[in-house]
């Protein structure tokens, strides 16, 4: 259980929208998230980020994102080259905007970024939360890092033996230089149908399903409109497992669940739009497979180093039940009907208890890293 830290109530920044795809999902997931914290022992401290980046933590930042009123206006960079130093030295006196009242940070005991994607599920806004010396839940940098980057989280994934479809990676500049040679290099490793994304993206942006060369051609087309590293995958003809994993160095996975999309993939309009996607929760599945899909999600949580929680993703072959690890992703969708929390709910832990737990981790990881010298002192 999560004690006050003093006599008072512990102090949350919840931080939501941002730069990202997936501005909307993170309105969602916030408003739950604030809405299910307890209020007796958690005081809020609620801290937008519009989609052009602007801090804002005056008034009623979720109405003002919700509505789509602009950002209160962000002051002029100061003309010079200091101004990078001057967003450093703002973050490090938790000012995120230097020289305005109105998006001065607030003091806080813990920070959750409910943010999606990019500049919020990369490691870059946990970058700067640990030069600010603010604990914060969730994966740190470089988990949060690994976690985003497609093409190096396979790479660490099946270092560890974990298994992982067949993929090539391609270069935007190499796939705008020579498209045939890179055309017939993925004809070589893999016959159709494959699987076309960015590296980094999330909520199915940028995905597709390629059938044909031409198709194939659309499609890295496509993701190179989101990234400038792309991925070719082996399509499965799967069943699509998810599990929610949670701790820091003695991570436990939840029960697993199975999304059931309503269009041919798990796409982005089967995700939030058509809105007629089901979740069978518990997964119908043998208990050994729901051992091993539990396992392997414990051992890809810690494969990148991970922290707080995780939402790890698998397909589950549909002739053969081979088990493939897809993804994991650090800041899981959060609202009430997603598929992170629902599985902790069926598994024994409660939606607000649930944030207990991912607070007081976060707290515990702080703890941990302050444990470690910073400074080597040694013997003259
Ligand atoms: N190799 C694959 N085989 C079958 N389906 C896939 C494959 N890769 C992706 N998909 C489908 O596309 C969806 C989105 O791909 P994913 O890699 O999970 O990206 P995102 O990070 O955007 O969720 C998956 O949920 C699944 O429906
Ligand atoms: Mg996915």
């Amino acid at each position: 259980m999560v004690t006050s830290i003093g006599n008072g109530r512990i102090r949350v920044a919840v931080l939501f929208g941002g730069r990202s795809g997936e501005h909307e999902v993170s309105l969602a997931s916030a408003r739950s998230v604030m809405e299910a914290l307890d209020k007796t022992r958690y005081e809020i401290h609620p801290v937008g980020i519009d989609p052009m980046g602007r801090w804002i933590t005056a008034g009623d930042p979720m109405k003002l994102l919700r509505e789509g009123e602009p950002a209160p206006e962000a002051p002029a960079k100061e003309s010079g080259n200091d101004g990078d130093g001057a967003a450093l030295t703002a973050a490090t006196r938790r000012e995120l905007l230097p020289g305005a009242d109105h998006v001065r940070f607030p003091v806080v005991d813990v920070v959750f970024p409910v943010l999606h994607g990019t500049y919020g599920e990369d490691g870059t806004i946990q970058g700067l939360l640990e030069l600010a010396d603010l604990a914060y839940v969730g994966a740190d940098v470089l988990g949060s890092a690994v976690g985003m980057d497609k093409v190096i989280q396979k790479a660490v994934l099946s270092a560890h033996g974990l298994p992982i479809v067949a993929w090539q990676t391609v270069l935007r500049r190499r796939w705008r230089d020579d498209p045939d040679a890179i055309l017939a290099q993925i004809e070589a490793q893999f016959a159709y149908p494959v699987f076309v994304k960015p590296a980094n993206a999330g909520s199915s942006v940028g995905v597709s399903k390629a059938r044909d060369r031409a198709e194939l051609a659309q499609g890295l087309d496509l993701a190179a409109r989101f990234d400038r590293k792309l991925l070719v995958e082996a399509a499965v003809d799967a069943r699509e497992i998810e599990v929610s994993v949670l701790g820091n160095d003695e991570p436990v996975a939840s029960v697993p669940g199975e999304v059931i999309p309503c269009n041919e993939f798990y796409d982005y309009r089967a995700k939030y739009i058509d809105g007629d996607s089901g979740l069978e929760i518990p997964a119908q599945l043998s208990h050994e497979q729901t051992a091993e899909i539990r396992d392997l999600a414990v051992r890809a949580f810690q494969a990148i180093d991970c922290a707080g929680m995780a939402r790890v993703d698998f397909f589950v072959d549909k002739s053969t039940g081979q088990v493939w690890l897809n993804e994991l992703n650090t800041i899981p969708g959060f609202t009430d009907i997603s598929m992170y929390p629902k599985l902790w709910e069926a598994s024994g832990l409660p939606y607000p208890e649930l944030l207990d737990r991912l607070i007081e981790l976060a707290l515990e990881r702080r703890e941990d890293k302050r444990a470690s010298k910073t400074r080597y002192e040694f013997d003259h």
